[in-house]
């Protein structure tokens, strides 16, 4: 069955380089009428121009795909209802956001100054939540709705110099989470994608063109297009580049329920094997199942009687 939009809306932030841009593309060939929202600004955020996003436009249009440009900065509320209001305005509705617009400011953290780990989770996480927020009502209302945020193995992994952007990067799972349980009887699905491409964000980090060559963006895109479409998953956290694709998750492992003498620090620590043991360990859809869990294990242990 082909992946296909005709008919449908997408937003793509950051759309005027590197994977925004491609996932525009292809979001277009497929059928989507996209709105390619870029500021146009420098890797580091400084600066702005509609010109990127223009060219992508006339990318589009040029196969015959329809597109507008919008340089609303995602940071900004009013700007980004503004855009989302002129994607109604022109085509009646919006199915696909696609959280993708993003800076850095890589330093280790004893050298960052606040300023610049404030400004990237602005951007990262502010930026789309801004987006979301923006759509969420309108998405309620059609009782349909495909979110992705672009998360970073920078955030689920760590990566040196990027405690900013690591922290913004797993803030949008933590935004995922909730948004999955609030959205779903509303037909909205909401997913993470994990890239890793040759893009400008790229190109000086990992210098060897032989790597580089095989990171297409493109091969990113084909993941994204799949958390988008009709028959997407939801609440799946989609690593994706070089040709491959891998789902991460958050998993809690069973654990061990530990008497009231022995409920000290000195036990903890001497349990910690068993705690972590991966054996039965298990994804939970929401943050009362680990209470739940826990409370169970104790009631067990001393013989309590649960409603
Ligand atoms: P890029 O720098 O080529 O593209 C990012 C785009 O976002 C730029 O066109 C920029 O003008 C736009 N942008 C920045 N701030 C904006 C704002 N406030 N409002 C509107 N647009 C804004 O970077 P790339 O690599 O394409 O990154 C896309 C996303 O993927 C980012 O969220 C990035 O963090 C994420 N990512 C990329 C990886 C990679 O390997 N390239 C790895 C992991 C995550």
């Amino acid at each position: 069955m082909s992946v296909r939009f005709d008919g449908q809306v997408a937003i793509v932030t950051g759309a005027g380089n590197g994977l925004g841009k491609s996932h525009a593309l292809e979001l277009a060939r497929r059928g989507a009428r996209v709105v390619v929202n870029d500021l146009g600004g420098a890797r580091d955020g400084s600066g702005g121009s509609l010109t990127a996003a223009q060219q992508v436009v006339a990318e589009i249009e040029g196969f015959g795909g329809e597109a507008i440009a919008n340089g609303a900065n995602v940071t900004d509320y009013a700007e980004v209802e503004a855009m989302v209001e002129a994607a109604v305005e022109k085509w009646g509705r919006v199915d696909i956001l696609v959280n993708n617009a993003g800076i850095l400011r890589d330093k280790s953290f004893a050298k960052m100054e606040i300023d610049d780990f404030r400004l990237v989770m602005e951007v990262h996480l502010m930026g789309s939540v801004n987006c979301t927020k923006a759509v969420w009502e309108l998405m309620r209302k059609q009782n349909y709705g495909r979110i992705v945020m672009t998360t970073s193995s920078s955030g689920l992994y760590g990566n040196f110099g990027q405690s900013n952007y690591g922290a913004a990067k797993m803030a949008l799972v933590g935004l995922m989470n909730t948004l999955y349980l609030e959205g779903e009887k509303y037909g909205i699905k909401i997913n993470c994608l994990s890239p890793t491409a040759r893009t400008r964000m790229t190109e000086d980090i990992i210098p060897d063109p032989k790597v580089l060559d095989l990171m297409t963006p493109e091969s990113v895109t084909a993941g994204l297009l799949a958390l988008v479409a009709e028959a997407a998953p939801n609440r799946y956290i989609l690593g994706a580049g070089a040709g491959s694709f891998a789902c991460a998750r958050i998993v809690e492992t069973e654990g061990v329920y530990l008497a009231p003498e022995q409920q000290t620090p000195e036990a903890v620590l001497a349990d910690l094997d068993t705690i972590s043991d991966g054996d039965q360990q298990k994804e939970l859809f929401g943050g009362l199942n680990q209470t739940v869990k826990f409370v169970q294990k104790a009631a067990k242990a001393l013989d309590v009687e649960l409603d």
